[in-house]
């Protein structure tokens, strides 16, 4: 799964147009400025269309493609407009170095993506732009940064660049893709779909929930066991059902940019209206 690409791997002709250009349409009216872009985000999606084939499909190749297009859309809403070719790759690469998937032998996200932001079509300071904001992405890495380095949280607060991929990536976490994202990762991580209170004896996991626990996924590298996936949610949490409580009924408050934020109440409400229903089920199942 973790193969570096090669010079190579960055000839190779492209598998569709970018999202960034629009796919423009005639290739003899494009700059060669344009062109290079182009093959650079083409050459970047093959890579991690490749390198993800083997995760679940909460965090795959259609994961990655939503955010990107999400991204794009958000960062467009921004004043001023961000980088948008810095949006879109950090996008594409953003799930690349996930510590849940990462394993041992995982190379290092500058090694990675080395072929990628020594292309000529990117600026030194689009490179350093791109592997600064990778780890600052996620919901959990910002909670963890900033508890551990408060005053290390300076950039982030203005970067629209970053703004636009954490709003991005966020949404994809709530509402009904959110909602099968994190049954699919649950069963992926061998976790239960619900809680389970005491008379949950009956075998049909429908017990009464009770939420709490911190993010399942937080351990050391060290810990890990034969699945990563499983290792690093073992004994934090204790379901899909859970995972609400502790991460994602809370991601609406963490929003970065107004179009995120207005997106996210909406899909705020589906989780609270999915979660109504749930306990609807629940109190018929329990009636003698
Ligand atoms: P982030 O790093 O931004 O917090 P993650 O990659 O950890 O995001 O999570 C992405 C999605 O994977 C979550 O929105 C959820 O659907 C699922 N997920 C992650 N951790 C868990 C967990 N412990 N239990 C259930 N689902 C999870
Ligand atoms: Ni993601």
């Amino acid at each position: 799964m973790h193969v570096i690409p090669t010079s190579k791997d960055l000839s190779r002709a492209p598998a569709r147009p970018s999202v960034h250009t629009g796919g423009m349409s005639i290739i003899g009216e494009k700059s060669s400025e344009d062109r290079g872009r182009q093959e650079l985000l083409e050459c970047a999606e093959r890579f991690v269309r490749d390198h993800m084939a083997g995760y679940d499909p909460s965090h795959d190749w259609h994961h990655v493609h939503r955010v990107r297009k999400m991204a794009i859309r958000i960062a467009k809403t921004l004043t001023p407009i961000p980088d948008l070719l810095v949006v879109e790759l950090a996008a594409l690469f953003h799930d690349l170095d996930d510590h849940k998937y990462r394993t041992s032998t995982s190379p290092t996200l500058s090694t990675l993506l080395q072929p990628f932001l020594t292309h000529p079509s990117l600026a030194p300071e689009q490179a350093g732009m791109i592997l600064k904001i990778i780890p600052s992405v996620s919901y959990t890495a910002e909670i963890k940064l900033q508890k551990a380095i408060p005053t290390q949280w300076i950039w982030q607060a203005t970067c629209g660049e970053l703004h636009a991929v954490q709003d991005a990536d966020r949404l994809d976490a709530v509402g009904s893709i959110g909602i099968m994202r994190c049954a699919a990762f649950s069963c992926k991580a061998n976790r239960k779909l619900l809680e389970e209170g005491p008379e949950s004896g009956s075998g049909l996991g429908l017990g009464s929930r009770s939420g709490a626990g911190i993010d399942g996924a937080g351990k050391e590298e060290g810990e890990m066991q034969k699945d990563p996936v499983k290792a690093k949610v073992d004994g934090k949490g204790q379901s899909a059902e859970g995972h609400f409580e502790e991460k994602l009924l809370l991601i609406k408050d963490r929003m970065k940019t107004d179009f995120g934020r207005a997106e996210a109440e909406r899909r705020h409400q589906t989780m609270v209206d999915f979660l109504s229903s749930l306990e609807r089920e629940r109190a018929v199942l329990d009636a003698e």
